[in-house]
């Protein structure tokens, strides 16, 4: 075992882990590669840190994959991400439901070429009464496009007279937006020495650690997921308290 699998105290995982996982081009670039070398590469990385978080235990994993900006990208990237996506839902999906994990997608679906929609659609539903990790895929996705599509929903309800006003709350709010029913996340991580959220859960991350990484996605495997829930596990979480509070 892992020396810092080791240090990991198993009773106070975090229930939720979101990842921006960043830096796959410049990982390819810097060995004189295409970009999409790089993608390719993070797949691996992928699959390292779904199995990481499985076998910890970990109820929930939040990868972002593709961001709303990210269509404003270069076509042959765009298009090279896409059957990347495609391919590797179609080689792994068994694999997930053979290790009880359960897939979520979050994101403008409308956005993606059909027959990538379709291919996510299967593995939804081959996955869909799993009750291991919940695998979500923050696909197409930005924090301000869920937000928007949240107020608009909630609008409604009230313009047809299902919802007072006065009746809204934060529940109504987590209701609509795409992640209801999941837990916000505990831990957020960024690698590739980048240090912003970029769109990503603004909302959920409200009181999430923020753990950044220079470990570009590619090179990011199951020690340095051990040691972002380390030092995790080494903060105090004081939501507004004093630290006397807590104890
Ligand atoms: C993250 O790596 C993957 C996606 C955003 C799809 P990048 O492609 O952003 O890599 P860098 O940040 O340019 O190195
Ligand atoms: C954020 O990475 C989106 C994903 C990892 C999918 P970007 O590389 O697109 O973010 P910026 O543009 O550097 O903020
Ligand atoms: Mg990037």
């Amino acid at each position: 075992m892992s020396e810092l699998l080791q240090k990991i105290d198993k009773d106070r995982l975090p229930g939720h882990i979101a990842i921006i996982m960043d830096g796959n081009g410049r990982w390819a670039q810097e060995q004189g590669q295409d970009r999409l070398f790089g993608h390719y590469h993070g797949v691996e990385s992928v699959r390292d840190i779904v199995e990481g978080a499985a076998e910890l235990g970990i109820g929930y994993l939040t990868l972002y994959a593709f961001s709303t900006e990210n269509w404003d990208r270069p076509e042959d990237e765009v298009v090279g991400l896409m059957e990347l996506l495609v391919s590797t839902i179609r080689k792994e999906a068994e694999v997930l439901h053979r290790n009880k994990i359960r897939l979520h997608v979050i994101g403008d679906m409308s956005m993606l070429p059909d027959y990538a929609r379709a291919e996510l659609n299967e593995a939804l539903e081959m996955t869909a009464a799993n009750t291991g990790l919940n695998l979500i895929m923050a696909l197409s996705y930005s924090g301000r496009w869920e937000l928007l599509n949240a107020v608009k929903k909630i609008a409604r309800e009230v313009q047809d007279g299902r919802l007072e006003v006065e009746a809204i709350s934060q529940e109504t709010v987590q209701k609509y937006l795409c992640t209801s029913g999941f837990p916000d996340p505990e831990l957020m991580i960024r690698t590739s020495g980048e240090y912003r959220i970029s769109n990503f859960l603004l909302y959920q991350l409200a009181y999430a650690e923020l753990y950044f990484t220079d470990v570009r996605w590619p090179d990011f495997r199951k020690n340095n997921l051990y040691e972002a829930i380390i030092d995790y596990q080494n903060r105090e979480r004081r939501f507004g308290k004093t630290s006397a509070q807590l104890t």
